[in-house]
């Protein structure tokens, strides 16, 4: 009986700590035409977030907006410009289910006019602006890398631990494996 007893209790802890332990990967990403690879049906940001979810052994969540982007390279940066310009906070289609249970957060954008898109600003803002999680940040680009999106977060999360983030070329992301795996075992 003690021993059953004791075995129950060790679950129990054991339970608890795993469930404060799991890791997040959070991503936006956009498809149709592409600045740097032409018409793509699965996003450069989201290529790298699935890899950094398998290597993490993360949950997945794809960060989605209500309204929809044009898959016209030229008009989708309009749209984009236009939400910045008004610090917009684009609805989104869902948040992620219970943020709490998440320690480590990888956070993943593409560069938008040299920061990361408003829907990421939603975002943050809907959970709590990820007070007390650790966050890393990974970004796609086309030349302009963070941009000054590092400062922008580290101003939009002032009460998390932000670690050194990962910044990939769009083009590049379908082969950088290895980059990632390096990047998420440094973690
Ligand atoms: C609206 C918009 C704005 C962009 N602005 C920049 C930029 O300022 N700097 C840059 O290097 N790339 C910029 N890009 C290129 C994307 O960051 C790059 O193609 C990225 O890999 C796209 O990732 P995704 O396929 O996950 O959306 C922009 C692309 C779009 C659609």
């Amino acid at each position: 009986m003690k021993q059953t007893l004791l075995t129950l209790f060790s679950l129990l802890i054991m339970n608890t700590l795993s469930a404060q332990n799991k890791t997040l990967v959070a991503y936006f990403s956009h498809t149709g035409e592409n600045y740097g690879v032409g018409y793509i049906e699965k996003g450069n940001t989201a290529i790298v977030a699935e890899e950094i979810q398998k290597l993490a052994g993360a949950d997945l969540f794809e960060i989605q907006t209500v309204r929809t982007y044009s898959d016209n390279h030229k008009t989708c940066c309009d749209e984009a410009k236009e939400e910045l310009n008004k610090q917009a906070r684009p609805e989104l289609k869902q948040n992620v289910k219970d943020m709490s249970q998440y320690d480590v957060v990888y956070l993943g954008w593409p560069c938008w006019w040299g920061t990361y898109p408003m829907a990421v600003a939603t975002f943050i803002e809907l959970n709590d602006n990820l007070k007390g999680k650790t966050i890393v940040p990974f970004t796609t680009h086309e030349g302009s890398g963070f941009g000054s999106s590092l400062r922008d977060l580290k101003k939009a999360c002032p009460d998390a631990t932000i670690k050194q983030g990962l910044s990939i070329q769009g083009r590049d992301a379908k082969t950088s494996q290895q980059t990632v795996k390096d990047f998420v075992e440094r973690q």
